[in-house]
């Protein structure tokens, strides 16, 4: 493992394409190998442990490129985004100094709201909308909205409240009558041209250039047109107009890694659809990207949390993946930004995946320093128990519904699906339809099968539905960013995008995509349940 660690590191710290090619080589952490071959055929369970050293470089790359950019609040520059005669925006990645422009391009495209605008507006249009969102924003807790000061409270005056609001509110009947003992996650993907893609990629506006793989150049768009069909019923259609009532005065919060931003990307995409122009925009507050839809009141969110714990790297700008240390026990400094959240979906897997150990810091532990190793899975229970321990004893289940994702599938190894020529996801044009044997994909099971039982079982007063989206998305191995998507905020160009080895991102999604079939997989559970109205 020593030996790995260093690899790692000089692949993180190298930052040099070279560097990198060397690791994303598939099967190729090539001088490894090498040496390991010596006792001649390469035993299964090597090929498992280099396939999994392989995973936590590509992880530790990808982390790097991805998760600093919705970290840093900064002012976008001018004159970001150019609008076409068509219509649609482009985001011109013009050169970039540091990856804290990144973040420029990302808010100013996410400030970009629906309406046509020319391309001498465009500047001041949008930082218009960016001060009007800083105004609105809520500043952590302390301009919070009555809603939120009203449950902060000392108890009784948060019983005192919770009695006023119960005596306005009623219970709506389900929209949907979807049986929760239908199991969602079992399947197969069906080819649907006609009701998919549920949204248009140019026209949702609100997309990151990390997403929008058409834009990026991809060719193939037969990944967009794919519904999921569960064995046992049928999940609906996405409506947009029932499902914004639905959020009508309510917040939604994605918390955690950046696959649940991506999921959060979609889910924004699928409501906006149902707001009219100029009432919906994106603000940054911290570590909180937040959707208003302002014509309803309703907010979608998403909260930064990769561990949900609290953890050395929790810091915008001050954080190292790989001393990464984390605080099992404390959650409170993020939890108490979900508060008053009426639907709560949580998701903690890639960032766990950057090393077999965990640094954890010691019960008691003064500092970052005293902290010790532990195994990956154990650290992971402890976490998730910290969190279910904070959903028992804060969240009101008469009003909130809590949510876990389970584990995004990557897909970087061709072998696996039996595609020797393949270069990580990047060839990739189909599903797998016709799979019948196991797929190792560089998933942690046991990470997978603790998740669900905490989340069945640590938190009985409240209940947490586990979503699990991984079994279905094994076998989108054609639905990922690949080349078509950023890197340290820019635009993959020609000459990267023609090295898939190195530059290939198999662990996010282009948008539309699977991530649409995760929410609607969430929008089926929610419409499929009564709800609290206010009346
Ligand atoms: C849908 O796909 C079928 C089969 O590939 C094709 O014949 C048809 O033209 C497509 N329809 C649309 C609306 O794209
Ligand atoms: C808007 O929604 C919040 C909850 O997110 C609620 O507390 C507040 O009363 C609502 N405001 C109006 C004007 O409906
Ligand atoms: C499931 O979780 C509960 C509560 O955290 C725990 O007591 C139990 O041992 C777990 N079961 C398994 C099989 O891990």
């Amino acid at each position: 493992m020593h030996q790995f660690a260093g690899r790692r590191k000089s692949s993180l710290a190298g930052a040099g394409a070279n560097g990198a090619a060397a690791a994303y080589d598939p099967f190729g952490a090539k001088h490894a190998v090498t040496s390991l071959r010596k006792g001649g055929r390469l035993p299964v369970y090597v090929a498992g442990v280099f396939f999994c050293i392989f995973v936590l470089i590509m992880y530790g790359e990808d982390i790097r490129s991805l998760t600093l950019e919705p970290l840093t609040r900064v002012p976008p520059p001018p004159k970001l985004t150019v609008t076409s005669p068509g219509g649609g925006a482009h985001v011109v990645a013009g050169p970039r100094r540091d990856t804290s422009s990144a973040s420029h391009q990302r808010a100013a495209v996410l400030h970009h709201d629906d309406e046509k605008q020319t391309p001498a507006t465009t500047t001041t249009v949008k930082e218009t909308t960016v001060r009007q969102a800083e105004e609105v924003a809520v500043p952590k807790v302390a301009a919070a909205t009555p809603a939120e000061k009203e449950i902060k409270k000392p108890k009784k005056a948060k019983k005192k409240g919770r009695r006023q609001r119960s005596a306005k509110k009623t219970v709506m009947p389900p929209v949907l009558g979807v049986p929760e003992t239908c199991d969602l996650s079992k399947g197969k993907w069906v080819f649907d041209n006609t009701s998919y893609p549920l949204y248009k990629e140019e026209e949702c506006t609100f997309l990151t250039s990390q997403v929008t793989c058409m834009k990026n150049g991809r060719r193939d768009d037969t990944y967009q047109k794919w519904r999921w069909q569960p064995k046992g019923c049928d999940m609906p259609r996405f409506d947009a107009k029932l499902f914004i009532e639905r959020l009508r005065g309510k917040r939604m919060m994605f918390v955690g890694d950046s696959l649940n931003r991506n999921q959060w990307e979609s889910m924004v995409c699928l409501v906006q659809k149902a707001v009219s122009p100029g009432k919906k925009y994106v603000s940054w507050e911290g570590q909180r990207i937040v959707f208003h839809a302002w014509e309803y009141n309703a907010t979608v969110e998403f909260y930064w949390a990769p561990f949900l714990v609290e953890s050395n790297s929790d810091d915008p700008k001050i954080h190292s993946i790989q001393h990464r240390i984390i605080n099992a026990d404390k959650i409170a400094a993020h939890a108490e930004h979900w508060r008053g959240v009426d639907y709560l979906i949580f998701n903690t897997y890639i960032w766990w995946m950057n090393t077999l150990d965990m640094k954890v810091m010691r019960p008691g532990g003064g500092s970052w320093e005293e902290h010790d190793e532990v195994v990956r899975i154990e650290a992971y229970k402890k976490v998730l128990t910290t969190w279910a321990g904070w959903v028992n004893e804060n969240v009101d289940p008469a009003r909130t519904s809590v949510f876990f994702m389970s584990m995004s599938p990557l897909h970087i190894s061709p072998q696996v699906w039996g595609n020797p020529d393949g270069i990580r996801c990047a060839k990739e044009t189909m599903p797998l339809l016709e799979w019948h044997g196991p797929l190792w994909l560089g998933m942690d099971w046991d990470m997978f099968h603790a998740a669900r039982n905490i989340s069945r079982h640590a938190a009985p007063r409240v209940p947490i539905t586990f979503v699990d989206i991984t079994t279905m998305s094994e076998r989108r191995k054609d639905g990922h960013t690949s080349v078509h998507t950023i890197r340290q905020g820019k635009v993959l160009g020609p000459e990267e995008q023609a090295d898939p080895g190195t530059y290939a991102d198999c662990i996010h999604w282009c948008l539309p995509g699977v991530p649409d079939i995760w929410n609607l997989v969430l929008y089926t559970r929610i419409m499929s349940r009564p709800a609290l109205q206010v009346a």
